[in-house]
């Protein structure tokens, strides 16, 4: 092995995936290894904190030697250990952070704490894509949906954030009033693929001279419509499809005004509904700029992204001490 590579393993617990993972460079996961929960919590339709941190127990420490293993690498290779600090279920975060600060302890490595969003944004440095600043990162997942302008590595900018539910929130919440089950995104997108679009059309909230986001009023929407979806003819997927549609228009358009009002170079993906391929096709499409979309399984929740962004964090010289606390609210800006 070169001398001059970086190598970084990550560790992510923050929700319902126990995740670990090796990157070279910041560029290239070397392993990512994601022990998925989704079955479990698929049972209650939707995640419960304390199942969730129990399995993080199960899983942590073998999932930390398969990410190894899988790299090829040993613990005298690595330069630091990255962990997820926040946001997220505080259970789940602490099976982490202290899996990292055990092992930072142990094996005399560097520690460093990052923050689940910048691990989401940074999960467009392992596309291989040359990433030109300043880019506009449009953030959709579980809790987030943010328009963030980056004028350089690690510098944040919110221009624009959700008023009331989160992009992944809605997919998740309408699939549960259309009974497509946990988590609802991609259930919403198999079903929308056998509907319909064009036989109902659902607001959208486009709250102008705002780069903010509103989508509890077309929850709300899609519930009036189920009330009365025989009366209107519509199948279920119908209903998906159009809501699939609503949504994908308002983030793609919001994020292109964005893009022109602020002069970006680039614009980036990341969050798990970053994983909708009508989203992405609509962006690529619809978006005059290079648009960079990390592969699926770095949009959904994974360790990569949280060694890529420690590998910035850390060549940056940040630094956590062993008193590294979980931060279930933790901000990004
Ligand atoms: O980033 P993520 O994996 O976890 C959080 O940090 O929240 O995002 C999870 C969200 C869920 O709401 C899920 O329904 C949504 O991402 N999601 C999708 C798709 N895959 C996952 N939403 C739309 N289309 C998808 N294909
Ligand atoms: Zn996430």
């Amino acid at each position: 092995m070169s001398e001059e590579t970086v190598r970084v393993l990550g560790i992510e617990s923050s929700c319902d995936e126990t995740a670990a993972a090796v990157v070279a460079d910041g560029r290239r996961a070397l392993s990512n290894v994601v022990a998925s929960q989704v079955q479990i919590h698929a049972r209650f339709g939707g995640i419960v904190p304390e199942v969730a941190s129990r399995q993080h127990l199960l899983a942590i420490v073998p999932t930390i030697r398969r990410a190894l293993d899988e790299a090829g690498v040993g613990w005298a290779d690595l330069a630091c250990v990255a962990v997820t600090q926040g946001p997220g279920l505080a259970g789940s975060l602490l099976v982490g952070v202290n899996g990292a600060k055990a092992l930072a302890f142990s094996r005399g490595l560097p520690l460093v704490g990052v923050n689940h969003l910048e691990g989401h944004i940074y999960a467009n440095w392992l596309t291989g894509a040359e990433i030109e600043f300043p880019v506009l990162c449009l953030i959709v997942s579980g809790a987030h949906s943010d328009l963030v302008v980056m004028p350089g590595h690690l510098r944040y900018d919110r221009i624009g954030q959700t008023r009331d539910d989160a992009a992944g929130e809605a997919f998740d919440k309408v699939a549960r009033i259309l009974g497509l089950g946990y988590p609802g995104g991609p259930a919403i997108q198999r079903a929308a693929l056998k509907g319909d679009p064009t036989k109902l059309r659902l607001p959208r909230a486009w709250l102008p001279d705002t780069c903010d986001f509103s989508f509890s009023g077309l929850k709300t929407a899609v519930l009036r419509v189920v009330e009365r979806q025989a009366e209107l003819g519509l199948t279920v997927e119908d209903v998906a499809a159009s809501f699939q549609e609503s949504v994908a228009d308002v983030l793609v358009e919001k994020t292109r005004r964005a893009a022109e009002d602020f002069r970006v170079r680039q614009v980036l993906l990341a969050g798990g509904v970053a994983a909708n391929a009508l989203l992405r096709k609509w962006m690529a499409e619809r978006v005059p700029l290079p648009v960079i979309v990390p592969p699926l399984e770095y949009c959904t929740d994974n360790a990569a992204m949280i060694a890529a962004a420690g590998h910035y964090r850390f060549a940056a010289g940040v630094r956590s001490g062993l008193d590294l606390d979980v931060e279930p609210s933790l901000k990004l800006v």
